[in-house]
């Protein structure tokens, strides 16, 4: 098992609390609202928190994810039912003709097979009307974030809502290639019970990711910053190309 943080439901009912604070998500809606898009596909959507940001404004979003817990957070939310949720990943994706094409919060990373993030680049662009856009993040491998996943750096005690103090710190477990392993503890004060979450993540240069986007039919606009985190990111702003 991995990334239990997104599929085991004790786990994914923790996303949120843990991840209080949002301000990567201004950066999308901004984009959002610079091409007037009105019907957006989040992909790998999580518990919601972007799709649901953008329907409140009157977008019509569908979100996909293949975590089947995430979604249950997600669809259990206030308003959820002005989303269309889609359990799977870009294989499973029905005939869309949207506006953006959106994956906040590193999802990228999170598709490792190049198998996958092939077809995730192509099912997407296949889910855009002609002229639509993809804007995605990925971090910045020269900054070797993975160096700062430490206990000491990371530990946390939170008071979750209905569920009481969780104590949470993440582990790096493994560098290998363009491969970070690493592993999120959370430890449940009034019981004592500990948990686990292993994820692996991909680290893909500006240059990879350029080509990548290129080979499944995009034409590149921008590589922007990411302004919560400066430095840090690539920001790809990218157009289904048409010929
Ligand atoms: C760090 S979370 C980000 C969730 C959400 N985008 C946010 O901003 O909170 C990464 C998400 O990617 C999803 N994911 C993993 N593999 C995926 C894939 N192949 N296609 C789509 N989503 C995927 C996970 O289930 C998880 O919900």
């Amino acid at each position: 098992m991995a990334d239990e943080i997104f599929t085991d439901p004790r786990l994914a009912a923790l996303y949120d609390p843990l991840e209080a604070d949002r301000p990567d998500l201004d950066a999308y809606l901004r984009i959002a609202e610079q091409l007037d898009a009105r019907t957006v596909l989040d992909i790998g959507c999580g518990t919601g928190v972007f799709a649901l940001l953008l329907a409140d404004r009157g977008l019509a979003v569908t979100g996909l994810d293949p975590a089947a817990a995430s979604l249950a957070v997600a669809r259990a939310k206030p308003g959820a039912e002005q989303v269309r949720w889609l359990h799977g990943d870009a294989n499973t994706l029905p005939p869309l003709q949207v506006d953006l094409a959106t994956m906040t919060a590193n999802v990228a990373q999170a598709i490792v097979d190049p198998a996958l993030w092939h077809t995730t680049l192509t099912r997407a662009r296949a889910a855009l009307r002609p002229g639509g856009h993809l804007v995605f993040e990925t971090r910045n491998p020269a900054r070797r974030d993975w160096e700062s996943w430490t206990r000491a750096n990371s530990h946390a005690v939170t008071d979750v809502s209905g569920i009481g103090e969780v104590e949470s710190w993440v582990e790096l477990i493994d560098v290998d290639g363009r491969l970070v392993t690493f592993r999120r503890h959370y430890v449940f004060t009034s019981s004592g019970e500990a948990l686990t979450s292993d994820s692996t993540l991909r680290f893909r240069e500006r240059e990879e990711v350029e080509a990548d986007l290129l080979t499944a039919g995009y034409r590149l606009r921008e590589v922007r910053d990411a302004p919560d985190r400066p430095g840090k990111e690539f920001v790809f702003l990218a157009q289904r190309a048409d010929h």
